[in-house]
Formats: C-alpha cells, sequence, structure tokens
C-alpha cells in the first residue's frame, strides 16, 4: 500500500485517477477507498495560495515580470541589485534619495552582533553553507522580539538584507578557511559583498554580474522555499524564524540545492564529448534526473537560464571554467533533443553555478545555493510582509486519512 501511494505520489494527482482506483480496489485495506479523491492537490499543483503584486510567471511563455517590468528589461537597464530590492519591499522604483536612504538601512545590518558570528565560527569548516547561514538566522531569530504590525513596514527588512549579506559572506570566509569579516559600506551591495568575501578590490565585470545573479533570483512567486517561509509567517512568527524555515526548504536538490548537483553533474559527464553517452546512461535510462532542467511552472525555456547563460558565456571564456561551459552547452543540447518535447527545459540552475565560480566564490558544499539564498530573501520578505499586510490567514491545510478504518484497543487485563 505504502509502495502505491508513493509510486503516484510522483504523478500528477489528477490524471491517474482510473489507475488509482485499480490500486485502491486491489488493496485490502478498507481506508485507501478514500484515495482517488478530488481534494488531494499533492505538490498543490496549480494551487494559489497568495495574491500578488510582485511576480507574474507564465509558465507556457517562459516569461517572468517583476512589478509588471519584463526580466530581460530589468537586466538590460542596468539596475543594480539595491535598485531591485528596494522594489520589491517599497513597491516602487526608487529615487536618488530614496536609494540612498534604503543603502543606509542596509548598511546598518552589515554589523551583525558577536554572537551570531561566533555561531558560525563555532560550526566545523566543512559544514554545509547554507546551514551556517540557517544557524546565524536562528541565532538572529533567538534574540528577535519582532512583532508584526498592520503597517508597512520595509525598513526593518532592508536591513535584514544586511544582514544576510554579512551572514553569507562570514558564512563562505568561514568554509574557506578564513577569519569573520564583515562588510564596509562601498559604492554598492554587490561590491561590499564582493570586496569582504575576497579581500580584494573586484573589477566592474564582476560586479556587475553579481547585480545580475542577484537580481535574476531574487524572487520567483511562491516555489517551496517561499512557501515554507509562508507557513511561518503565517502563525506570525518572526521574519529571522521565517527566512530560516525557507533556507530549509531551498536547501534541497529539488530546489535551490541544483545548482550543487549541477555541478557535480558537470564534474562527472567531464568535457563536451562525454555528453551525450554520459545523458544516455544515466539520464535516458531513468536513473537520474538531469539537474538544472525541468520546473514546475516553466514549461518552455526558463528566461532566468537563456540570461545566466548570456552572463557565464561573457565570463568563462578560459580555462577550467570555459571547459566546464562547454561541457554545460553540449549537455544542454542533448538533454533538449530528449526533454523538450515533454516540456523540460533548462532551469535558473543551470549556468548560475558556472557564473558563481567565475566570480570567484569557493566551490564548497551548499556555497551556491548559499548564494541563490542571499539573493532570494527581498523576495521572501517582500511576500511575507505582502501576506500579513492582506490579513492573511494562519495556513493550516488538512491531510486525507487512509489509515486503517477504527478498530479497538482491549484495556490490558
Ligand atoms: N530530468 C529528467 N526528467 C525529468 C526532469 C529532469 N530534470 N524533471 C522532470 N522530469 C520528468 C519526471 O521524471 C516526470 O516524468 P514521468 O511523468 O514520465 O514520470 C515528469 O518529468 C514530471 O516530473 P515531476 O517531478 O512530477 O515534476 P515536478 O513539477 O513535480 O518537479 C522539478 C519539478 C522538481 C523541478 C523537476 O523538474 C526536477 O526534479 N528537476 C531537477 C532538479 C532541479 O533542477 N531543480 C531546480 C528547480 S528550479 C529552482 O529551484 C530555481
Amino acid at each position: 500500500m505504502v509502495f502505491n501511494f508513493l509510486a503516484i505520489r510522483f504523478k500528477n494527482i489528477h490524471l491517474p485517477f482510473g489507475i488509482m482506483d485499480t490500486i485502491c480496489k486491489a488493496s485490502e485495506d478498507p481506508a485507501t477507498a478514500y484515495l482517488p479523491d478530488s481534494r488531494l492537490s499533492l505538490g498543490l499543483e496549480d494551487v494559489y495560495i497568495k495574491p500578488t503584486r510582485l511576480t507574474y510567471i507564465d509558465g507556457e511563455r517562459g516569461e517572468l515580470r517583476y512589478l509588471g517590468y519584463r526580466i530581460e528589461d530589468i537586466i538590460s537597464s542596468g539596475a543594480s541589485a539595491e535598485v531591485i530590492q528596494y522594489a520589491f519591499l517599497y513597491g516602487k522604483l526608487p529615487d536618488d534619495s530614496e536609494l540612498a536612504r534604503f543603502r543606509a538601512l542596509v548598511e546598518k545590518g552589515y554589523e551583525l552582533p558577536d554572537y551570531v558570528v561566533s555561531s558560525v565560527a563555532a560550526l566545523p569548516r566543512s559544514s554545509d553553507v547554507v546551514g551556517m547561514q540557517a544557524v546565524a538566522m536562528a541565532s538572529l531569530a533567538a534574540g528577535s522580539d519582532f512583532q508584526w504590525r498592520k503597517i508597512h513596514m520595509p525598513d526593518t527588512f532592508a536591513t535584514m538584507l544586511g544582514q544576510m549579506a554579512a551572514i553569507t559572506v562570514i558564512a563562505l570566509r568561514h568554509a574557506m578557511g578564513k577569519e569573520p569579516k564583515l562588510p564596509s559600506p562601498t559604492a554598492s551591495y554587490a561590491r561590499s559583498f564582493l570586496v569582504a568575501l575576497q579581500d580584494k578590490e573586484p573589477s566592474d565585470e564582476k560586479v556587475r554580474a553579481l547585480d545580475q545573479a542577484i537580481i535574476l533570483y531574487l524572487d520567483h512567486e511562491v516555489p517551496a522555499s517561499t512557501t515554507a517561509g509562508l507557513v511561518t509567517v503565517s502563525t506570525l512568527a518572526d521574519p529571522y524564524s521565517a527566512v530560516l524555515s525557507a533556507l530549509a526548504a531551498l536547501r534541497g536538490p529539488l530546489h535551490g540545492g541544483a545548482t550543487e548537483g549541477v555541478m557535480a553533474q558537470l564534474n562527472e559527464v567531464g568535457e563536451p564529448q562525454a555528453a551525450k553517452e554520459w545523458f544516455e546512461k544515466n539520464v535516458a535510462s531513468g536513473k537520474k534526473r538531469l539537474m538544472g532542467f525541468g520546473h514546475r511552472v516553466y514549461k518552455a525555456y526558463d528566461p532566468r537560464a537563456l540570461i545566466f547563460k548570456s552572463i557565464a558565456m561573457k565570463l568563462a571564456s578560459e580555462g577550467q571554467l570555459h571547459k566546464m561551459l562547454t561541457t554545460a552547452l553540449a549537455l544542454e543540447q542533448v538533454g533538449l533533443k530528449s526533454l523538450a518535447v515533454k516540456g523540460i527545459y533548462p532551469n535558473a540552475d543551470f549556468y548560475s553555478p558556472i557564473v558563481y565560480a567565475s566570480l570567484g566564490i569557493p566551490y564548497a558544499k551548499g556555497a551556491y545555493t548559499a548564494m541563490f539564498a542571499l539573493s532570494r530573501t527581498a523576495g521572501w520578505l517582500a511576500h511575507f510582509e505582502e501576506y500579513v499586510q492582506m490579513g492573511g490567514r494562519i495556513i493550516r491545510p488538512r491531510a486525507l486519512y487512509i489509515g486503517p478504518a477504527p478498530r479497538t484497543l482491549a484495556p490490558k487485563t
């Protein structure tokens, strides 16, 4: 019975009712008679849990818009990460003085309390970097007396963006065997991050690429991580706890953890010439999924993947990185040939690891997923506040009972 249930777990529950009927009738357990039930939505596919003014996705056409603006236009406008972060938290693009005030609020967040820094330093250096971010976030949550109020509170969240940048820097530095160092204010969020991480001035090209990477991952409506955070916020728990929930959900290989899966995959394939054979042996055979391909909402090319690809092509022009890129390009072609007919295309995670590697982000456990989390924090916070402000109710779904029929337990004699 459990096996049957798991077997249909990965199917669209609305389609295989006929099959499920057969399974249920064949079962000896009368409780399974509840299984073919239209109330079930495994994976919450196409369930709308909140209205939003933030992000719009047309999965059939491969279209992504933030506050109405096409992602391609935002990237080509040259906007910095903080301009788009501001837009998410305040609902509009900033003018110069609004942006300066926002930057000061973010920079306040760079000054992490000592206990947060030492919570990360106490972990083994081999720890997962997202795990380190979560530990730091949990220590901020432990000290938080945050109360949600029915007023717009974006200033608090601006400072949290600075805290997340500082947390990510100390976590990555810890993984690299370096001493803790907090970001200092510079001309931009991306530059402050890179200077603190790498102890040197980055090129303008790298700062621009990090700006773009932050924007590309900044929000994506309500994927698993945002939903996990929303569940937490719906109980009126503080936003640090909600980011902690979101981090935990992001870490899995089916979501943000896919960045790591993509790197492992590229290393396993090794070179462009091996892509076809590797795909046949591993993916076509059904042994593995092609990491960085497929999406619950997109049934067309993920527009973020196209932009990440173009950034990777600019940055990874030589050496090992170029080899990695050409391997990814070959794997993409092979993957598309076989999977595009099913609506399975590259997603944002397929090329982003090459961009991160080109920026000098260390390839430590969870490091690239941690970079994804750094970007997504603004989207998470904007959705959390939007949910509370609209009077969002506690998220409390139901589980359809399929256990044993009522039975008695005789008292001990
Ligand atoms: N490689 C091979 N087959 C795939 C892939 C893939 N990457 N993705 C989906 N499929 C197939 C499944 O095997 C299944 O086939 P079947 O109907 O013959 O059994 C069918 O497509 C539907 O798959 P589901 O798992 O039901 O699709 P779902 O919408 O639940 O999952 C997900 C989406 C998790 C992203 C999936 O495509 C996947 O596992 N991709 C690989 C991991 C990945 O790249 N994750 C990153 C997501 S994007 C992001 O977080 C930014």
